[in-house]
């Protein structure tokens, strides 16, 4: 069956995972999209590993039945918790992300690299396993603990978050870190608050772009597509209050609550 005019479904633990779709829609604008924010469910990055798949597998049943041709799990902590158990369970494509810490091993001149994620990726087996293999690197893990809830709740510019952020990167500053990646999809929305904390040589780093880009490489490989040239529609579901959803979109997009 040609499922090529079919959605692309995201899904992540709120808002965050706007920030991939954005990618996603930039590189693929010819694609239909839902995205779904479990707000409700936030943070995850807090809960059991048990936890976070079975919200997967929620959000995934969820978007199977809006028929999507290929999911994104626009979330770090679910990612990390679950990927491995979603491919097994579901016939789909899934694209994960995972924080960018490759290329900035690859590339650090001070050989120091700083990580911002939540608790669930850091803890994570396939995170512990990736940066095993970057042996001779001071990688600075610290936990972003408080920043999702904060985001969740449209406090990007508040004094709460800027204190929070000069204290998880005093350690980083401190280490003499050249790059920062950003393990958590909320996180590159705070990127103008932290530039004005880290020094001006230290380059950040998101998964977005990578996503997008491996998104469209599996379509292409599965010949899925959307080439139709037909209007696409893009749809954001919530099931919290979707005022800081619309917000964080420009305002631009409808947002529906819905129980899921
Ligand atoms: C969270 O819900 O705690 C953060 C989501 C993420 O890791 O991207």
């Amino acid at each position: 069956m040609d499922k090529s005019t079919s959605p692309i479904g995201l899904f992540d633990s709120g808002i965050g995972g706007t920030s991939i779709w954005k990618e996603i829609h930039s590189l693929l604008p010819g694609e239909n999209t839902i995205y779904l924010a479990d707000s409700k469910n936030a943070p995850y990055g807090q809960k059991t590993k048990e936890e976070i798949i079975a919200l997967s597998c929620k959000n995934t049943e969820y978007l199977l039945e809006k028929n999507c041709k290929l999911i994104v799990v626009a979330c770090n902590t679910a990612t990390t918790n679950a990927i491995k158990e979603l491919r097994e369970k579901y016939d789909v494509p899934f694209i994960g992300i995972e924080p960018a810490i490759k290329p900035a091993a690859i590339h650090t001149k001070t050989n120091a690299i700083g990580i911002l994620a939540t608790k669930g990726t850091l803890s994570s087996e396939l995170f512990n396993k990736t940066i095993s293999g970057f042996t001779g690197i001071n990688v600075v893990e610290q936990v972003g603990y408080n920043l999702v809830s904060l985001i969740e709740e449209g406090k990007l510019e508040s004094d709460a978050i800027k204190e929070l952020l000069q204290k998880y990167l005093a350690p980083m500053i401190e280490a003499n870190v050249d790059y920062l990646v950003l393990g958590c999809s909320h996180y590159p929305y705070l990127v103008p608050q932290i530039k004005e904390i880290l020094p001006p040589h230290v380059k950040i780093i998101d998964s977005g772009e990578a996503v997008a880009k491996q998104t469209k490489k599996v379509l292409e490989a599965d010949s899925m597509l959307n080439v139709s040239g037909l209007k696409t529609e893009t749809l954001f579901y919530t099931n919290a209050n979707p005022a800081v959803l619309k917000e964080i979109l420009g305002n631009k997009y409808t947002v529906e609550q819905k129980d899921f």
